[in-house]
């Protein structure tokens, strides 16, 4: 049996799934060989310190680590103190200056720590650094959660899709502004009411103009430009057009004819901006859904599809990354 000792930085809705998730799958991981031990829980408030693996149930029920905590240890603190192997890092996204991620995970892996994240902002601003950290202290860094949350994309071309050149990714990686789009176009709301319905279901980021003006799935096509086309791309490099300006009536006439519109990201042509599916296309998904077509030489036009947010499904990718870091299957997803 392996023991793997996380400390997970972070403790909104993604930090709660991951504690939810590592409770929930501690016989599956075992069965697999994996004893995978919750050490560390750190938000802004403090953190919470478990040396014996942390019981779920004492802290599943509160918002915050306010009156749970046991230490007021920063992040940094905790990792260079207590014997962790691997950080969980999933603080909030932000896309300008990466923080206060980035500063998570430069520490973690200067460390000698493992980091899996579904932390946009520290990728985007950042991610050649990151990964010349990963390489030189011999640890992983892998961020499937990031782009598609639970759908697999990032894993799917590193593993199963390995061997192939992929020539091109086209998908829509943002389940706020489909949920949107389908909306409009099917049932003929209005855009204020479709946004707020997809901010109750958690889909929006806290600023929901970042979903509705391209700018999360333009974070997201410049991650899948950096880590699958090995391009060093920021995200004032993506050509961005998001949804505001779309009418319903454009919408429901495009419908009419057979189309959906869909905001569409390109790699590598970096590019976000609304385009015509055909209804009956693979990547007229609906609702939340996100979708991604992967052109290759080998195995031709792979489409998939899936929930691309949500507590319980961020935290699969996240475990699912965890697990294939001791699993040896770690390859790089970068290909030449
Ligand atoms: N706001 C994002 C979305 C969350 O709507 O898809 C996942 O990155």
């Amino acid at each position: 049996m392996t023991e793997v000792r996380i400390s997970l930085v972070g403790y909104g809705v993604v930090g709660h799934g991951v504690v939810e998730v590592l409770e929930r799958k501690r016989q599956l991981m075992g069965e697999i060989g994996l004893d995978l031990t919750l050490v560390s829980v750190t938000d802004h408030t403090g953190t919470y310190l478990a040396p014996d693996g942390v019981v779920a149930k004492d802290i599943l029920d509160h918002r915050t680590l306010e009156g749970v905590a046991n230490s007021d240890m920063a992040a940094r603190e905790v990792f260079g103190s207590i014997d962790c192997d691997l950080v969980v890092e999933v603080t909030p996204t932000n896309i300008v200056h990466g923080q206060p991620g980035l500063g998570h995970m430069v520490d973690a892996l200067s460390m000698g720590k493992h980091v899996v994240t579904s932390n946009k902002g520290p990728l985007v601003v950042d991610y050649r650094r990151l990964k010349d950290l990963a390489r030189k202290n011999d640890v992983a860094l892998k961020f499937e959660a990031t782009v598609g949350g639970t759908m697999p994309l990032i894993s799917l071309i590193e593993r199963t899709l390995v061997g192939n050149t992929i020539l091109g990714i086209r998908g829509i990686f943002n389940g706020t502004c489909n949920y949107i789009l389908t909306r409009m176009a099917e049932e003929k709301y209005p855009y204020n009411h479709a946004l707020t319905e997809a901010q109750e279901l958690g889909y929006a980021e806290a600023d929901p103009s970042y979903d509705v003006e391209g700018v999360d799935t333009a974070g997201k096509v410049a991650i899948l430009a950096n880590s699958i086309f090995d391009m060093d791309v920021k995200y004032g490099d993506v050509e961005v057009t998001g949804i505001t300006g779309i009418t319903p009536e454009s919408l429901i006439l495009a419908h009419k004819r057979g189309y959906a519109v869909k905001l569409i990201g390109e790699v590598p042509a970096l590019t976000v901006k609304p385009m015509l599916v055909p209804l009956g296309s693979p990547l007229a998904v609906g609702s939340t859904l996100n979708a991604a077509a992967i052109y290759t030489d080998l195995s031709g036009t792979i489409t998939v599809t899936g929930l691309g947010a949500g507590r319980i499904e961020t935290a699969s990718a996240i475990l699912s990354d965890i697990v294939s870091i001791y699993r040896g299957n770690h390859v790089d997803a970068q290909r030449s």
